[in-house]
Parts: structure tokens; C-alpha cells; sequence
């Protein structure tokens, strides 16, 4: 009787969540995927079980319910636990539409959530630009839970995932507790369960690679899956990152990254009627390399049909910030953004908000003046002169139609800000800055409908700091 008493209560006491949630070293998290495409969506989770029982099952409309295919990366680097990172295809989806889904460990639901399923052309849609992020500070965590808030289709992160140097044990701190909580609350919000964050490298992620010094650096090739549909650059020629390891820690983290290095630090890929094109800016990259260019070129020419074309990278080239000033790099690439027909450029590197005039931009040289740092051994930036053609006559509320490209500086979004003396010294501005904000941290929020886009800065106080339209 006793026994039959203990058996009834267990079965009221326990949850519909097994226990077996422990297994999770990192709970599901959504990303576009190494395929990305309009009806699917890639879920990924980290554990240390080996123990390959594990399946995903999803629902759209209480219609189709499917099992997913699992495949596995295995990351056995120093420094770390060894564990998995388990991929699931979410294929098939119906545009738009909400999937519940669950994941089963030994045929027991351990984790369930929704998710937003791609959007189609055409449908209105929101997302959050921010950059500079994984600082784990407080500010950090409250542009969580906005972002969250605003219930956005996804997140765009333009580099410096996690600080300082990209490790595994750093997003353990710094990334995972933050974008992928149970809860929404100050601590952070469960955005990633249920929308696919896409990112492109800074230099803390992948600038930082000694192996050696540091084993479980360059996690950005384990925990991402974004498209691997980027140039084919032979032996690296300065457009990929290397690394510096002895033979131990190198084949560690070439089996643990398998093919997303090196290839995942260039994509593209089509939101709802967006292209996206997503680029590395970091030092080691020679945007004078023809190959590289001609990759950019060809790509955003793919990209007719699309009605927007927005490019985010790491460092900006049209920065008004004393931090990162002499880094223009990537300026050099400001005339086929240009021809391209690009809308607007997402960047962060430079800890503050900025938005430039709409502008076209002719470099004196095909390449870029090298300034040395106080020691004269160290890189201080790559300068890039020429000649700016500005559209001040753009002002986002009353003219909506732009002639250039839009340069946004949007990386605040955590780690210490930058230069915010400068917020109201305007004759400290480059004559191509329009708007300055570097006193908190802010998050971009971007509304697209049809041929109109919408962006407004918002702080941690909830407070609009800048806000334009472009009509089409
Ligand atoms: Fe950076």
C-alpha cells in the first residue's frame, strides 16, 4: 500500500520533463544551418553523452509531425570536457508558421519550445542587428530581454561573438545562459530556442588562434552552422584565418570543426525578400585580392531579384569613433556595395551607434596606407582615402529614398562603450556620420514590409535614440 502510495505520487510530482535535461551541456538552439534555405531550419545542442539516443520531433498546424535525421560533431579539445554538438534538419516547413518541437533522449521528451519558421517573400518581418556582445555585463543581458520583447524572426550579429578570445569555456559564461535562458528576465531571454541567430566574425572570434596558448579557441567553426557557400580561396591566400598549434591540438580542432572551417567565415543567404551577405573584415584579409572581390561582385549580382540587399561584417569602414579610426579596410569595397544596389551595411567592432549619410565612395588607391602603432611594430589600421559623395537631402522621415549606401555602426550591444564624449562633440564626427549615440547600449530593431524598412536604436532604457525609413 505504501509502495502503490510513493508510485502515485512520483507520478504526480514528476514533471513532464524527464530529468534527462542534465544531459545538456547547451539546450537547443536554432540556427539557419550549412544549407540554409527558405523552408528549413537547422537545431543544434551541445552534451557529453555519448549515448547516440536522441531525436527531434516537430509539429506545424497539429499537421506534420517528423523525425529528424541526426548528424554529430565530436569536440575533444584541452581545456574542455569532450562533448557533442548534435545538428537536426527542421525540413519541409511551412513559411511562417509556428513549430513546436521537442527533442527525446531514450524515447523521453527532455526539451520542448516553438519556433518561428522562416518567413516568404513578401511577408512582413522584424530583426535585431547587434554587435560586440558576449561581455557577459549587465547591459548585455537587458538587450536580451528588449530584443526578446520586440519578437523579432531573427537575430543578425555583425562579430566579437564572445569575449576575449572566442573560447568554448568563454560562450559557457558569456553567451549561452544570456541568448538561450529558460526564462525570460534581466539574466537574458530564451531567444535562440525559438529564432536562428546568424553572425558574422570579429576579431575576437577567430583573430586570436593560438591553439596552443589557447585549446579551445575558434569555437565560433563548432557552435555555429551558418551556409558553407563561400569563395574557394586555395591555400587560405589571406582571405581565411590561420592558426598556430602543434600537431595534438591541430587535428583537435580540425575534427571538431570539420567543414565549417575554414569556410564559414563568408556566406550568403535570402530572408523573407532580403539577400544577405555576410563577409570577414578582420586584419588577416586582403581586400585588394581580385579573387575575393570578384566573389563579392558576382555574388550581389546573383541578388537581383531580391527587394533589399544588406551586408554585415566586423570592422566598418566609415567609423567617426578615435577607437578603430585608422582601420578603413574596408572601404575599399565601398563602389561595388554600390553597383551592387546594397541598402545598408551592418557593422560593429566600434562599441557605439553610428549611422552614416546615404553615400557613394571613390578610393584614391586600389590598396590601403598601413599605420604602426606608438611601438612601430604593431598594426594600428589600414587607411583608405578618397572621395564621398553625400545625400544629405535623405533624412528617413520625410525623403525616404536614399542615393547610397547606409553604413551602420552597431556595436554597443554589450562590452565597454566606446568614445561617448563624442556623442555630443559633432565637430568630432567625419563628414560622412550623420548620427552619433555612444552614451549606453543600445540594439537595432528592423522592420521590413514590402518595400519599406524601418530602423529604430533602441537603449537598455527603451528609449529611441535614432530612427529612418527607406521607401523602394
Ligand atoms: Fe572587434
Amino acid at each position: 500500500m505504501y509502495k502503490l502510495l510513493l508510485m502515485v505520487m512520483s507520478i504526480i510530482i514528476l514533471p513532464n520533463i524527464s530529468s534527462a535535461q542534465n544531459n545538456f551541456l547547451v539546450k537547443p538552439y536554432l540556427q539557419v544551418g550549412y544549407n540554409a534555405n527558405s523552408t528549413s531550419l537547422e537545431l543544434l545542442w551541445h552534451t557529453t553523452d555519448t549515448n547516440n539516443n536522441w531525436e527531434v520531433q516537430y509539429v506545424q498546424n497539429n499537421k506534420s509531425a517528423k523525425l529528424a535525421p541526426l548528424t554529430l560533431n565530436k569536440v575533444n579539445v584541452k581545456n574542455t570536457t569532450p562533448f557533442i554538438v548534435y545538428h537536426a534538419i527542421l525540413n519541409d516547413l511551412q513559411p511562417g508558421v509556428i513549430i513546436n518541437y521537442s527533442v527525446l533522449f531514450n524515447g523521453k521528451k527532455v526539451f520542448e519550445s516553438q519556433a518561428k519558421a522562416p518567413k516568404i517573400f513578401n511577408e512582413p518581418y522584424s530583426f535585431i542587428a547587434i554587435g560586440d556582445i558576449g561581455a557577459e555585463k549587465q547591459d548585455q543581458k537587458k538587450l536580451a530581454l528588449i530584443a526578446n520583447n520586440l519578437n523579432p524572426d531573427f537575430v543578425a550579429v555583425p562579430g566579437d561573438i564572445v569575449y576575449d578570445n572566442g573560447l568554448v569555456s568563454e560562450y559557457a559564461n558569456k553567451f549561452w545562459p544570456i541568448y538561450n535562458a529558460d526564462i525570460a528576465d534581466s539574466n537574458g531571454a530564451p531567444l535562440m530556442r525559438s529564432i536562428p541567430f546568424i553572425a558574422a566574425v570579429g576579431n575576437h572570434d577567430v583573430d586570436n588562434s593560438d591553439l596552443d596558448k589557447y585549446p579551445d579557441a575558434l569555437a565560433y567553426y563548432y557552435f555555429w552552422a551558418q551556409p558553407l557557400n563561400g569563395p574557394e580561396i586555395k591555400e587560405f591566400a589571406s582571405a581565411y584565418p590561420t592558426f598556430k598549434a602543434n600537431d595534438n591540438n591541430k587535428n583537435a580542432f580540425l575534427n571538431a570543426a570539420g567543414k565549417a572551417y575554414p569556410k564559414m567565415n563568408y556566406f550568403s543567404y535570402n530572408y523573407g525578400n532580403a539577400h544577405w551577405l555576410v563577409i570577414d573584415a578582420d586584419n588577416y584579409v586582403d581586400w585588394t585580392n581580385k579573387e575575393l572581390l570578384d566573389w563579392v561582385k558576382q555574388d550581389l549580382q546573383n541578388a537581383s531579384s531580391a527587394t533589399w540587399r544588406f551586408v554585415m561584417f566586423h570592422q566598418p569602414g566609415f567609423n567617426s569613433s578615435r577607437e578603430h579610426f585608422e582601420q578603413q579596410q574596408m572601404r575599399l569595397l565601398a563602389p561595388i556595395f554600390e553597383s551592387g544596389n546594397v541598402d545598408v551595411v551592418f557593422t560593429g567592432h566600434v562599441h557605439n551607434y553610428q549611422r552614416s549619410y546615404p553615400l557613394t565612395f571613390i578610393p584614391d588607391k586600389k590598396g590601403t596606407l598601413l599605420i604602426g602603432g606608438k611601438d612601430n611594430k604593431t598594426l594600428r589600421g589600414r587607411v583608405v582615402n578618397g572621395k564621398w559623395t553625400l545625400d544629405k537631402n535623405f533624412d528617413g522621415n520625410f525623403n525616404k529614398k536614399p542615393k547610397g549606401v547606409i553604413y551602420v555602426v552597431t556595436g554597443a550591444g554589450g562590452a565597454d562603450l566606446y568614445n561617448p564624449e563624442q556623442t555630443i562633440d559633432t565637430d568630432s564626427w567625419q563628414k560622412f556620420t550623420n548620427k552619433f549615440f555612444a552614451t549606453a547600449h543600445s540594439l537595432s530593431y528592423i522592420q521590413i514590409n514590402g518595400n519599406s524598412f524601418k530602423l529604430q536604436q533602441i537603449t537598455t532604457q527603451g528609449k529611441v535614440v535614432d530612427s529612418f525609413e527607406i521607401e523602394k
